[in-house]
């Protein structure tokens, strides 16, 4: 795998190469200057965050590393109608066993937990008989590494028929866990004595002996008799910062190599949902895995919960980055509702007192003392330190109504009121213009908000038309969080023109960054074959990972970025085509970064000049540039990029040319501290 992401890497280089040098600039330089004297604008150093939201299998069969699908057998047809509690498992009968498989419903783990499996085996045979699991597409494991592999279960009745009065004996029943290749060979189990009525978890470490990216979970029981069994569970032991019931480690990382700043979550429509009955609730996220709530996924599937507040707030911790959770404005997606003609509706009024409380509650989760009601959930959980939240988004892209206004209004003077300390961000509709726009900004400068947040998900065009959107914005109102947004082609593919028109964007947006507080790409998260939105950030199957162009602008822009704003004048009669410019600086590292976009197929020859800052001697600063073989270009294969970064040295001095190559992020950064 090593050596062709090598290969490829070099023959990059090379079509790079010919794509910077082979053609020449056909337009006079475009003069920079960068004055050092001219005063500096403070920008916000949390710009680029992300947004997460459990949508094309980004949380269940993603970033939430539990390997087994349907581990709780809460599957249901209201969620995919050919789903049911058993979806996802099957009976294993060799060796001579019999048995079978039912859905137990009487005597549940937790109520919020209310169905099980039953397996009844009428004769074990030589190898007992089984349930296996092939998790979200195959359970991957690696050889030599650690899975953590738990179930819960009790004794129904043994060597007799099932009946009212069925009662479990004295003898315990043999249970194995076994990891088993897709060609049924066993790499690693462990055996287990189930004894009496009691729910009871048995848990170990499973190791397999080879790696399998098809592999199975086989509980098996190895007596006649009848064995109630939920929560089956294999989790990686290398989970990101070893967390249990923790995320998983390659796709965390990747998200942290962005630095992100900020994690805004659980949504996106998944907040509000399709009615006023099924808001996402973050009450069902906490507490022990066995006891959450699952539910319909909005977006079609099932989501456990097993990733919840106390895990993404963790995560947030994880990456240092601040978290953004949402919670809905009491009213439902303007594309949901109950009624016929569907539409936003609202919680009636005498449900919102409680609602506000549920808001109230998860602050002091959050924020309150490990003896407070609700903190001391927090410290149940193993957290007794406060986890710090300071932002609270209060709906996503409503519409912008009567309906809206009330109850976003009644949520607002409480908040105001009870934690004058938490920044409520508003919404300001789903588009960059428009009816909900104008009125969620009205709306926004009436209550005095300190910042709302604006979607977008539009042409790439779209950015380069509106590189100049903030510049006219009025400083003394609400900041802008740009919570959503996105470059569409037609087709919805990742292009690497998508990924510049971002990268335009994000100039406009770090050029206004006294304004534009905290920008998101979104979504985020996809896994292949189960995508319900495209075109999306990272793409994941059980075991790769692909960067898209529109990734590695994020992660350029997250990895450089700045706190001051500094003075950076184009000078040409008429810089025509698609270039952008940013020029910043970081104060802790004292390091100068400069940020150039050429949305164009020809390079752009620039001359720049530092003016104002003392250097002596040509200093020698790192020039990263982002490009593929054509605006075109997009990254199927998770490991033959088409199109990624690639760093070389770059002299700088007082006056420097640097032809900034065709369809490129170009981002140069140097000391100035150290001349
Ligand atoms: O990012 C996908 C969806 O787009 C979000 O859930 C919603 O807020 C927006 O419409």
């Amino acid at each position: 795998m090593k050596s062709r992401i090598r290969f490829s890497f070099f023959l990059n280089l090379l079509v790079a190469g010919m794509v910077s040098s082979g053609v020449c600039a056909s337009q006079p330089p475009v003069r920079i200057e960068i004055d050092a004297t001219a005063p500096t604008r403070a920008i916000s150093s949390d710009l680029v965050g992300a947004f997460f939201e459990d949508l094309n299998y980004a949380a269940d069969g993603g970033l939430y590393a539990e390997l087994i699908q349907n581990r709780s057998f809460e599957y249901s047809a209201t969620e995919r109608t050919e789903w049911g509690p058993l979806s996802f498992w099957e009976l294993v009968k060799s060796g001579g066993g019999e048995g079978h498989l039912r859905v137990g419903e009487v005597r549940p783990l937790h109520v919020n937990n209310p169905h099980y499996a039953i397996m009844v085996v009428t004769d074990p045979g030589e190898q007992g008989v089984g349930l296996a699991n092939s998790g979200f597409g195959g359970v991957a494991v690696q050889a030599g590494k650690a899975y953590r592999a738990s179930f819960w279960s009790y004794q129904l009745f043994q060597n007799r028929q099932w009946g009212p009065d069925s009662d479990p004996g004295d003898q315990a029943t043999l249970v194995s866990l076994e990891l088993r290749s897709h060609s049924g060979e066993v790499l690693a189990s462990q055996h287990f004595e189930v004894h009496g009525r009691k729910w009871t978890q048995y848990s170990t470490e499973l190791i397999p002996s080879a790696s399998d990216e098809q592999a199975q979970l086989v509980l098996s029981v190895h007596a006649a008799g009848g064995l109630a069994v939920d929560m089956v569970s294999l989790f990686p032991r290398d989970t990101f910062r070893g967390h249990e019931n923790g995320l998983r480690r390659d796709l965390a990382e990747h998200l942290a190599a962005m630095q992100p700043r900020f994690v805004r979550f659980p949504g996106g429509c998944l907040v509000h949902g399709q009615s006023i009955h099924t808001f996402y609730d973050w009450k069902k996220t906490v507490g022990p895995i066995e006891q959450r709530q699952s539910q319909r996924n909005l977006w079609g599937y099932h989501q456990t919960n097993g990733l919840g507040y106390h895990e993404y707030f963790q995560f947030c911790e994880d990456l240092d980055a601040i978290p953004l959770p949402v919670v809905a404005a009491g009213v439902c997606c303007q594309h949901g509702g109950d009624s016929p003609h569907r539409g936003q509706e609202g919680l009636p009024m005498e449900a919102m007192p409680a609602y506000i409380q549920d808001i109230l509650d998860l602050i002091e989760w959050a924020n309150g003392p490990a003896d407070s009601e609700w903190g001391a959930v927090r410290a149940a959980a193993g957290r007794t330190e406060p986890w710090g939240l300071k932002y609270l988004g209060v709906g996503n892209e409503d519409a912008i109504t009567p309906a809206f206004e009330e109850r976003f209004r009644m949520i607002h003077e409480v908040l105001k009121e009870r934690h004058p300390e938490i920044v409520v961000v508003g919404t300001v509709g789903p588009f960059a213009s428009g009816e909900d726009y104008d009125n969620g900004w009205r709306f926004a400068n009436e209550l005095d908000l300190a910042m709302v947040d604006e979607h977008y998900y539009v042409p790439p065009q779209w950015f380069w038309d509106n590189l100049h959107r903030y510049d006219a914005y009025d400083r003394s109102k609400a900041k802008v969080y740009v919570g959503e947004y996105a470059a569409h082609e037609p087709d919805r593919r990742n292009t690497l023109r998508s990924a510049l028109a971002e990268a335009a964007g994000l100039i406009g947006f770090e050029r206004n960054g006294d304004v534009v507080k905290f920008a998101s790409y979104a979504p985020l998260l996809a896994r292949r074959g189960h995508t319900q939105w495209t075109p999306d950030l990272v793409y994941f199957t059980q075991t790769d990972i692909v960067s898209t162009p529109n990734y590695f602008v994020q992660k350029l822009f997250g990895n450089h970025a700045g706190d001051q704003l500094l003075a950076c004048n184009l000078h040409h009669e008429k810089v025509d085509g698609r270039l952008a410019v940013s020029a910043v600086q970081d104060s802790r590292s004292g390091d100068w970064i400069l940020k150039i976009v050429n949305g164009d197929d020809q390079p752009r020859a620039l001359s720049i000049s530092l003016s104002g800052l003392e250097m002596r001697v040509p200093v020698t600063g790192h020039c990263v540039v982002l490009t593929g073989p054509s605006l075109d270009a997009v990254n199927d294969d998770a490991e033959v990029p088409v199109v990624f970064p690639r760093e070389s040295p770059i002299a700088i001095s007082q006056n420097f040319a640097y032809e900034a190559p065709a369809h490129a992020l170009s981002v140069i950064r140097w000391n100035a501290r150290s001349n």
